[in-house]
């Protein structure tokens, strides 16, 4: 019953969609504006614990409905998030995907996660697109009794959700900065001027990132020419990179991209404004991510360095919903694995808040072993 709701929810939303002309990104399916007369089916018990699913989750037919509150389609990274939860939700899985894109508002997220609570599916999955503004939406899952589970990104105002399934993003800085000042000892290289491109502002992996790599810039006595936000986009790291190249030319040595898309608009401007970068280059260019096209990069030069986030959450987010399907209680908290990739065999290792890393050289090998 309430996955015939839902789907004429979702089918009278893409009606509408289609009307206004689209809802940005590739909605697949998308959350319609709350009906007057609600399923009964979508109101659980208001007291229903975090860590427990609705009592008719699966509606009785076997098929879970999960909402997926996804940040956008900003990057190469976002898509191949998006392409493992379609995969994993899939209906020969036996899920029922309700897929928004809320392009990077914040606003249309939080109304996603309403109209999920509206449509009554069975789990929510949120990537935070902030990492604050939560509590109360998320009381408001917890009252209808529908489990949350949070990936990527973290939140930090709120614990209502059954499990989160992420990066450690403040150790992914700490590798970069830790692999840089082994790199600079290696090169001998003895001043770093670095200029660092963030992700999108009040995002937890543009904190974490930056947090990590200032802790060790500090420590090291290393300057941090300028920090701006380049919107984890292309056009927005070519637009800050620009600006730089203006403003900094023949003064910076060292250029962090938070992410690879941001590292592929920095080096069409740096080819612009006559500065060479990656290996042999004048500048050490850095990047977050990891996606193959971009590990390539750094098995040809031209990035000297990219550690990785891994997008790859969507079959653990499958494992805790059949753990709650079972009864049974999931992790808090899981970390997905990561591995940091460079261009030189001048480090092999790093250690990384007291724990030793290996760095990986990339061979083409490496690269087409990507799974992204
Ligand atoms: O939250 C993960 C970050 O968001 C990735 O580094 C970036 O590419 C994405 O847009």
């Amino acid at each position: 019953m309430k996955k015939i709701l839902g789907m004429a929810l979702a089918f009278a939303l893409t009606l509408s969609l289609a009307a206004c002309g689209g809802g940005g990104g590739g909605a697949s399916s998308a959350a319609p504006a709350p009906a007057a007369d609600q399923p009964s089916s979508a109101a659980p018990a208001a007291d229903a614990p975090a860590s427990q699913p609705a009592d008719n989750a699966g509606g009785g037919d076997g098929v879970i409905t999960v909402g997926f509150a996804q940040v956008g389609h900003e990057s190469d990274w976002r898509t191949a998030s998006t392409k493992s939860a379609q995969d994993v939700f899939a209906a020969s899985n036996g899920y029922d995907l309700v897929f928004v894109d809320c392009d990077n508002d914040s606003a249309r997220q939080l109304e996603a996660v309403r109209n999920f609570i509206q449509q009554g599916v069975d789990y929510i999955i949120i990537d935070p697109i902030v990492a604050t503004g939560w509590d109360t939406v998320l009381t408001e899952c917890d009252d209808a009794g529908i489990p949350v589970i949070i990936i990527d990104r973290t939140i930090d105002d709120s614990d209502k959700y059954v499990s989160w399934v992420g990066s450690d993003f403040k150790i992914e800085g700490l590798a970069c900065g830790e692999w840089l000042k082994a790199y600079a000892e290696a090169k001998g290289i003895s001043e770093i001027n670095a200029l660092v491109i963030e992700g999108s502002t009040g995002a937890s992996a543009t904190i974490g990132r930056t947090e990590g790599f200032k802790e060790i810039a500090d420590r090291e006595g290393w300057n941090i020419i300028a920090s701006q936000s380049g919107d984890f986009t292309e056009a927005g790291g070519q637009e800050v990179m620009e600006s730089y190249c203006q403003s900094y030319k023949g003064q910076f040595n060292v250029v962090i991209c938070q992410n690879d898309n941001e590292a592929a608009g920095a080096m069409t401007a740096m080819d612009t404004a006559g500065i060479s970068y990656g290996v042999g280059g004048d500048v050490i260019l850095v990047s977050f991510d990891a996606n193959r096209p971009y590990v390539q990069m750094v098995k040809d030069g031209k990035i000297n360095a990219n550690f990785e986030c891994n997008p790859m959450a969507a079959p653990t987010v499958s494992e805790i919903i059949q753990q709650l399907e079972a009864g049974e209680t999931p992790e808090k908290q899981v970390y997905v694995t990561e591995s940091w990739f460079v261009a030189e065999d001048a480090v092999s290792k790093i250690t990384v808040n007291g724990s030793e890393q290996p760095v990986i050289l990339v061979t083409q090998e490496v690269v087409d072993g990507r799974p992204y």
